[in-house]
């Protein structure tokens, strides 16, 4: 069936590319997202995913940057069964499903009122899990989640869209809200930004990528509260070898040249 019918343009629509990719991935005989919620949602969905140009090795990249994030988010809520989880810029990603949190997590997924709109048409509810309408750069959000419960804040493919000083100022409104936990998102240096603008998929949705982090520590100083814990290796041994022999060797020599190393990253905070 594919009936949804979708009207998404500009950072919005990119949504669209990594629901794609994931759902591609996990059609793969030995997937390892294994995502059907975003293989269902693409069936139902109305649109051309053609004009966006994944191919399976985008697909791979996004799945791999996913089950990173599931296994780091996972751990977080393992360690505290009574945590809350925030999903920042969740699109139509269906890491609560993948996750499968334990009963006393209350997990927060956040993005535009018609993101979320379209959410609720094609995905299930369940017990406290909550979604957030709003823009992440709005400041009221915040009330509706609660203050004194451990943590886990997770953001995947939304930093290069915001501006360069609203990603610092999201960051410290969540550490003053919360009391204490961690904070994982992928963050691009300049050059990966503009490696980013020549993606085809970033072309067709018409979208602006601007927020770049050279430097991890940059932001400690810009938010006092952070603490950097370090990065996460995006491509485990295990995945990497999901690689065809090309993509390992390219992204092998690609990773000696220091100025590509931070060209996208998975960053890890404490709070
Ligand atoms: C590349 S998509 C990633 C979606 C999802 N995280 C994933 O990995 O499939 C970027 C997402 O960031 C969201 N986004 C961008 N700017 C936002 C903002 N200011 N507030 C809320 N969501 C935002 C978009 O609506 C979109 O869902």
């Amino acid at each position: 069936m594919a009936g949804e019918k979708v009207d998404l343009s500009g950072a919005k629509e990119t949504l669209l590319m990594t629901l794609y990719g994931k759902a591609l991935e996990s059609r793969r005989p030995h997937s390892l997202l294994q995502d059907r919620f975003a293989d269902e949602a693409v069936r139902k969905i109305d649109y051309d995913f053609s004009r966006l140009k994944v191919d399976g090795n985008l697909g791979l990249g996004f799945a791999i940057r996913a089950k990173t994030l599931d296994v780091c988010v996972a751990d977080f809520l393992a360690r505290y069964p009574d945590a809350i989880a925030l999903h920042l810029g969740c699109g139509l990603d269906s890491r609560i499903f993948r996750v499968d949190p334990p009963q006393g997590v209350d997990w927060f997924d956040v993005d535009y009122p018609d993101v979320i709109e379209l959410r609720r048409r094609l995905y299930p509810s369940r017990d406290r899990y909550h979604l957030i309408a709003s823009s992440v750069t709005e400041p009221d959000w915040l009330v509706e989640v609660p203050r004194n419960r451990p943590a886990m804040v997770v953001a995947e493919g939304l930093t290069p869209y915001l501006a360069a000083d609203e990603g610092p100022r999201l960051f410290a409104r969540l550490v003053s809200h919360l009391a204490g936990g961690e904070l994982t998102f992928d963050a691009y240096s300049r050059f990966g930004l503009r490696l980013m603008r020549l993606n085809p998929a970033i072309k067709a949705t018409g979208s602006e990528v601007h927020w770049a982090i050279e430097d991890p520590r940059e932001l400690e100083l810009a938010v006092p509260k952070l603490r950097f814990i370090g990065e996460i290796p995006s491509y485990m041994p295990e995945q990497g070898a999901r690689l065809g022999w090309s993509a390992r060797l390219f992204i092998g020599l690609w990773r000696l040249i220091p100025a590509m190393r931070k060209v996208g990253r998975l960053l890890r905070y404490r709070f």
